[in-house]
């Protein structure tokens, strides 16, 4: 039953909320939209997921943004994947996501990642979850020194899971949830039940939480070997793109290049791949994906 479950697998980018904390460059545009080093912010997520090999993927916005963000990344099909847009028309929550993605969703299993988060590395880890994903929830814990920025997991010996607590003045370990999450089918009927946080929100911790009562809830802990990185202030998003130039300087590879996953997935053809590359306009991204076009 778990042959080819990528298959049973869509994917969802939030890239809604006000960005307020990057205001005034959120005055301008969208914060997921935003450049980190040398391409718009959701291009980093957009990967992940085409490298976790889902090739069906919602993005939703704002309702201001939505037509940038159709004209940024279009249909998906020079990229061999399936993009479809939703609006989330205000900021009620991560959990909303499910709600407003409810028929993109049908009776698939759901890969959410948020619009602002950042995973660079061996991606096994990630594959390995989805192949093996059969029901309940996976979430991820990794150690970060500011913990009570985010969703906290506290886990035992064994990998159980003992709590879980957003945004805690408290922390009970230094493992955050980052923003890219696993679930069964079962989250849409999950989120429709969901009241709203202190702070207004449909949290997704929350979820987690639920996930947990049922004893479904799985947390694989990642760390060494990948960078998990968020953008969401003016300072986190400097260092992202400091990162991203950093590596790209140094091997002269680029992170994120979706012309150059699509083809080494195999998403496109070899013929697709060098059609869209002649029609980028001059530029080092452009000479960049010219290396990959086949010699004939
Ligand atoms: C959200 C989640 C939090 C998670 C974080 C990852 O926080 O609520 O659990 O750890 O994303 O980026 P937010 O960024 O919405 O404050």
């Amino acid at each position: 039953m778990n042959h080819h479950n990528d298959q049973h697998f869509r994917g969802i980018i939030l890239a809604g909320g006000s960005g307020s904390r990057l205001y005034p460059m959120t005055q301008a545009f969208s914060k997921q939209l935003q450049p980190v080093y040398d391409k718009p912010m959701i291009y980093y997520p957009l990967s992940t997921l085409m490298m976790a090999g889902l090739r069906d993927i919602l993005i939703i916005t704002t309702p201001h943004d939505r037509a940038t963000f159709e004209r940024v990344l279009g249909s998906g099909e020079q990229w061999g994947i399936r993009l479809s847009y939703a609006e989330q028309d205000q900021p009620r929550g991560i959990a909303e996501a499910f709600l407003v993605g409810r028929e993109f969703i049908g009776d698939a299993s759901v890969c959410l990642m948020l619009g602002d988060n950042l995973l660079y590395g061996k991606l096994d880890f990630l594959r390995t979850a989805v192949r093996e994903h059969s029901h309940g929830a996976t979430v991820f814990g990794y150690p970060v020194q500011d913990p009570e920025r985010y969703g906290v997991v506290e886990l035992a010996n064994d990998g159980s899971v003992i709590s879980l607590e957003e945004k805690p003045a408290h922390p009970r370990s230094n493992l955050a949830v980052p923003g890219i999450y696993l679930y069964d089918n079962d989250v849409v009927g999950i989120a429709e039940t969901l009241e709203p946080s202190a702070r207004g929100e449909l949290e997704i911790t929350d979820v987690h939480k639920r996930y947990l009562e049922r004893g479904q809830l799985r947390v694989v802990p990642i760390g060494r070997g990948i960078a998990w990185l968020d953008t969401g202030t003016p300072e986190s998003l400097l260092e992202a793109g400091t990162f991203i130039h950093a590596i790209e300087k140094r091997q002269g590879l680029k992170i994120a290049c979706l012309e150059e996953i699509a083809l080494t997935s195999g998403f496109i053809t070899p013929e697709q791949y060098e059609r869209t590359v002649r029609s980028m306009p001059s530029s080092d991204y452009r000479r960049y994906a010219e290396m990959f076009i086949p010699k004939s």
